[in-house]
């Protein structure tokens, strides 16, 4: 029930990240939406306006500070338990859920970067974005989906250690395909072998057999319909594609056994 999305840089992360909470909260479930990315465009992403986006807990010195330095002391295992309902927004949901279905609450949390807490006092934002991320992570019953940065920096034990399914999003390039391969096998190698590749702005091929790279996808084709709207809208909900959509969604959740 816990998914993190990776990949090289610009090729879906995000827009794959709101599109399955959308699909997920449609089917009444209840999810947490992680953005641990610099770019901090989960929430515009998911229709949230430039104000409505709540502040990145690496912004939160005083946070950060309360609690890495807790009694004085540099603690490196902060307590965290109550950081989500404090700092989690609602997402609105985008679209009808499914006949007869309660729809569940979708809540984002802001973290901003894992590898690239800014500011005089990054080791202590990176302590606390880490423990959140595997205290979320890791006790929590409702969906959590992580919008990871772009690279295979971040892949440490500390963020994959507790997630079940990870998503390894390319476009159909060599170089991205690389990227994904080299994110597979490092996630592999901490344990996460339970991966599903998606193939972004698909047009035709068969992936090349390179090693790490997940052996299982589906492909997302080029999306007009976000193309035409995204010039003046950042949300990526509510398309004309979602039935298209949804129907990947639905067997990348599959291929994973969530
Ligand atoms: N299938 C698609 N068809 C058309 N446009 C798409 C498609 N998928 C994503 N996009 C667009 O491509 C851009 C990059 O997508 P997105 O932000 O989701 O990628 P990302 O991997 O999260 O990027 P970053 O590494 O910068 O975080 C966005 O403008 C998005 O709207
Ligand atoms: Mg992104």
């Amino acid at each position: 029930m816990k998914i993190a999305f990776a990949g090289k840089g610009g090729v879906g992360k995000t827009s794959l990240a709101a599109w399955t909470a959308d699909w997920l909260a449609r089917n009444g479930k209840n999810v947490w939406m992680v953005d641990a990315d610099t770019a901090l465009s989960l929430g515009s992403a998911s229709g949230l306006s430039l104000e409505e986006l709540p502040e990145p807990l690496i912004c939160r010195e005083d946070l950060v500070r309360d609690r890495i330095h807790a009694g004085g002391f540099l603690n490196l295992n902060p307590d965290v338990g109550d950081l989500p309902e404090a700092l989690g927004v609602d997402l609105p949901l985008i679209g009808e859920p499914a006949p007869g279905v309660t729809p569940g609450r979708k809540r984002l949390i802001v973290m901003g970067a894992v590898t690239n807490a800014g500011g005089g006092c990054a080791c202590d934002a990176n302590a606390l974005l880490k423990a959140l991320l595997a205290h979320i992570v890791m006790d929590r019953d409702d969906w959590v989906l992580v919008d990871l940065e772009a690279g295979v920096e971040h892949l440490g034990r500390g963020t994959v250690a507790h997630v079940d399914g990870l998503v390894v999003v390319s476009e159909p390039s060599m170089r991205s395909l690389q990227t994904g391969a080299e994110v597979g096998r490092m996630a592999s190698d901490l344990g996460l072998t339970n991966q599903a590749l998606v193939i972004n702005r698909y047009m035709g091929g068969e992936p090349p057999k390179l090693d790490g790279l997940p052996q299982w996808s589906v492909q997302i084709p080029p999306l007009d319909g976000l193309v035409e709207r995204q010039m003046t809208d950042a949300s990526v909900l509510g398309l004309p594609e979602t039935g298209v959509l949804d129907a990947t969604i639905e067997k990348v959740l599959n291929k994973l056994g969530l």
